[in-house]
């Protein structure tokens, strides 16, 4: 049976400029030898430079978004290819930003996803509710069916990471009970070992939504969560390492 890999992950969103790579140096100087997968998605502008200055280091660097089209006429739009060229492994697709601030459905992300695929990138496919989809009772109505249309056939363990994110949760310092979590993580599991047999039992449930050094250890308790997803807290190497600390 394949266990899923622990993996802490930060999103940096629209943060940072080249000074905010100096965050990178300190994260590496502490965590030589991890014993869980390091991930910082930078804005794209910073994946070149992120990318070169880690290495051979034990962090990997991954990516925001990305077009489903390999390369064309879309202005301001980044395909995956690029952000492999630039040495991302990884993409965030389906952020809850993403789907409110760029309408993008669950069709969009499984074209995204399909389309990391063919760049030998890992999508990192995001779920969640809203705190009204939760307070009407459809939580797992809502991530079941993000998780059913924007995954296409074909993952594996090693090509897929699901992250639960809570809007509601997102950037509030509100975070759910460990019972909440649990309850949708292993719905999650259930469901992609419903649909991919025993390599959904292996795919790496993330969580995210204002997780810090001071919460991290008892989400990371809770089975089925594999590692986090985390914004604010990985702009800080302080922060960021608490929590991968947390993880390991
Ligand atoms: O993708 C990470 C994110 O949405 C969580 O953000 O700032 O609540 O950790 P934050």
């Amino acid at each position: 049976m394949t266990t899923p890999r622990k993996l802490a992950a930060g999103n940096w969103k629209m943060n940072g400029l080249e000074a905010q790579l100096a965050e990178v140096d300190t994260l590496m100087a502490t965590h030589t030898t991890p014993v869980c997968d390091i991930l910082l998605c930078p804005p794209a502008t910073l994946i070149d430079r992120m990318a070169r200055r880690i290495g051979d280091g034990k962090i990997a660097v991954g990516g925001q978004d990305c077009h489903a089209a390999p390369s064309g006429a879309h202005t301001g739009d980044v395909s995956a290819a690029m952000l492999a060229d630039a040495g991302a492994t990884h993409v965030i697709l389906g952020h809850s930003e993403r789907r409110a601030d760029h309408g993008e459905s669950d069709d969009a992300v499984r074209d995204k996803v399909a389309a990391a695929w063919e760049a030998g990138l890992v999508p990192v496919v995001c779920v969640g509710e809203t705190l009204e989809q939760r307070e009407g009772g459809s939580t797992l109505a809502v991530v079941g069916g993000q998780l059913q249309g924007s995954i296409p056939d074909g993952a594996t363990a090693a090509t897929l990471v699901v992250a639960y994110e809570p809007v509601w949760a997102i950037g509030t310092g509100r975070v759910p009970t460990t019972e909440q979590i649990a309850e949708v993580h292993d719905f999650l599991r259930d469901r992609l070992s419903q649909r991919m047999g025993g390599e959904g039992n292996g795919v790496s449930l993330l969580y995210g939504g204002s997780v810090k050094p001071s919460n991290a250890a008892e989400i990371f308790a809770v089975e089925n969560v594999n590692g986090a997803l985390v914004g604010g807290a990985s702009l800080k190497a302080g922060d960021f390492s608490g929590i991968i600390d947390a993880l390991e």
